[in-house]
């Protein structure tokens, strides 16, 4: 059953796969010192700056977590939104293996630099943790884009506060067709020093890559950052089926393709439920995914046909995702079901 529950539950891109299945034909060296993985990270500098570091990790939290210990010590904190998926989703492990985190308080999944400001502090008191790392993830939990204005200077402020900033990149790409703009003028342009960057969730079998952009952290990654990732259990002994997938996601603008698929339909999905009575629209849609409220007696029929999740069990909020294989028809189904249900309920 086809629906929307999560571009997780999407299969796998057929040129990924294809992908896959090429690099099945012949042997090749480990751990990352096979030529797939070269030309990966050859695709990362294209993207990213010529200075970016590149690990690949097997999934996203390892790549959230790892990143985050790369960056604190012991005793620092990393201040991140109250709905992160950090914070609410992968089960404690940024506490366990990384660094306390302090929620910030967010309006459609983002932190203003307001409330960031207020939440950072007792600076230099020794009884409460230091706050070392800012994680913002783009697009936000609730679908929603950081401009890069607003990237910008909370970049500016953490770094004049001696802090990191960490992006939360599981969907990173959507985000392009929303700003209009490179990986890199989103990243390393604006002062952004680590992204975890997703394969997982925009086509790929699985994988993902942490990416070192900021040019004073490149040498101590290179020290510290694959005895963190080994240490972690994260190093793919045949990276190459991993790397394979990024040369060719990032080759020919096979990730643009994919994006602008999911987020057009997306969009296709928000005008057709936003036309619907009963039905509210609660975050603006600028990736793959719609909120919207829908009357609790009709949710349990709904996703009968078409899985989705209930976001918000107290209002009944749901998230609707698309991905690279959605199609307009599967949209036109869910949407004239929606208003059959305003029709006769
Ligand atoms: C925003 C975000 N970050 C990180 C992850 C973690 O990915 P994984 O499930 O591969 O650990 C997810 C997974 O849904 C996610 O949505």
């Amino acid at each position: 059953m086809k629906g929307f529950g999560s571009d997780n539950h999407a299969g796998v891109h057929p040129e990924l796969l294809k992908s896959i299945v090429q690099a099945n034909s012949e042997h090749a060296p480990s751990y990352g010192t096979d030529d797939y993985s070269d030309r990966a990270i050859a695709k990362f500098k294209e993207n990213f700056g010529s200075q970016t570091e590149v690990f690949f990790v097997f999934n996203g939290t390892a790549s959230n977590v790892l990143s985050l210990r790369f960056l604190t010590e012991r005793h620092e904190s990393v201040l991140c939104s109250d709905v992160s998926h950090l914070n609410l989703d992968e089960c404690g492990a940024p506490e366990f293996f990384a660094a306390k985190l302090i929620t910030v308080k967010s309006t459609e999944g983002k932190m203003s630099l307001s409330d960031l400001k207020t939440s950072l502090k007792r600076k230099g008191d020794q009884h409460y943790t230091q706050s070392r790392v800012v994680s913002l993830t783009q697009p936000t939990e609730l679908g929603t884009c950081y401009s890069l204005a607003e990237i910008r200077e909370i970049c500016e402020w953490a770094h004049a506060e001696g802090m990191r900033v960490h992006i939360d990149g599981a969907r990173l790409t959507n985000a392009l067709t929303t700003l209009k703009c490179s990986f890199k003028e989103m990243t390393t342009d604006l002062g952004v020093d680590v992204v975890s960057f997703g394969g997982t969730k925009n086509g790929l079998m699985m994988g993902e890559a942490i990416l070192v952009l900021a040019p004073d952290l490149v040498g101590e990654a290179k020290k510290k950052l694959k005895y963190i990732r080994k240490q972690a259990a994260q190093l793919p002994s045949k990276t190459r089926f991993i790397a394979c997938q990024f040369e060719r996601y990032l080759s020919s603008d096979l990730y643009l393709e994919i994006a602008n698929h999911s987020c057009d339909l997306a969009q296709k999905l928000y005008d057709g439920v936003k036309s619907v009575p009963q039905v509210n629209i609660t975050a603006a849609r600028q990736s793959n995914a719609v909120f919207v409220t829908i009357p609790k007696p009709w949710v349990k029929h709904l996703k009968e046909k078409y899985f989705f999740y209930v976001w918000n069990e107290a209002t009944f909020e749901c998230r609707l995702m698309t991905s690279w294989d959605t199609t307009p028809s599967e949209i036109d189904g869910f949407v004239n079901l929606l208003r059959e249900f305003s029709e006769t309920k």
